[in-house]
């Protein structure tokens, strides 16, 4: 285990310790990059837009060994993407129209609290209806998802398909569509992340233009 990670272990994170930590932080990269903040304060042109879960175990630049300035990022609980949502649609929009950005990343995460409040029947409160966007994943996917008996594993594979609608959902907008058809480099993929392993695998379902959309979802400018 990494001194870290035992030292966060080993003692409550503070509201003090949080700022000190960001002391320590500018300390330690300043002395490995003097120019650090001098490059990114000038701007940035990140080409990757994340679009993930709000878990604490999961964050975009770690577990992708990326820095500052290289990933525009979105996180909710659960990694959905609905239509409706304004902050998701002007992430989106200013990421591929401003930003002009490359690749767009749906990642979900195995073990997800709320795939898995999806999958019960529980009542946790105003999430329910956020999370309801899931059941119609589970609905989509109902011959799929009924053979599956054992818990985890439908667990597991419902956190990939809720990736992967996620994903489709984000291809099937005006934003990304529009790009599309003005020539623009886009790519979206869905990847699934392993909180018990660290690693990411590629959901393959990667798309770069609207040949793959369902005809229903094309539209024309
Ligand atoms: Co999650």
């Amino acid at each position: 285990m990494c001194a870290k990670l035992e030292q966060q272990q080993a003692h409550q994170i503070t509201y003090e310790g949080l700022l000190k930590g960001n002391k320590d932080w500018v300390a330690a990269t300043l002395k490995e990059d003097p120019q650090f903040f001098d490059r990114l304060s000038a701007g940035q042109a990140p080409p990757v837009l994340w679009i993930g879960c709000s878990d604490s175990r999961v964050p975009a630049n770690q577990i992708t060994n990326t820095m500052p300035g290289d990933i525009f990022v979105h996180r909710n609980i659960a990694n959905v993407v609905t239509h409706t949502d304004m902050n998701l649609l002007s992430v989106l929009d200013y990421s591929v129209n401003v930003l002009k950005i490359k690749h767009i990343i749906v990642c979900g995460h195995y073990g997800c609290g709320g795939v898995n409040a999806a999958l019960g029947d529980k009542q946790v409160g105003l999430i329910d209806n956020w999370l309801r966007n899931i059941k119609d994943v589970i609905r989509m996917h109902e011959r799929e998802m009924s053979t599956i008996k054992d818990p985890q594993k439908r667990s597991d594979r419902l956190v990939e398909l809720n990736a992967i609608e996620s994903a489709a959902n984000v291809m099937s907008t005006s934003i990304v569509q529009n790009a599309w058809a003005s020539g623009q480099e886009l790519s979206v993929h869905a990847w699934v992340y392993s909180l018990k392993t660290g690693l990411i695998t590629d959901l393959q379902v990667s798309a770069s233009n609207s040949d793959e959309l369902s005809p229903v979802f094309k539209m024309k400018a």
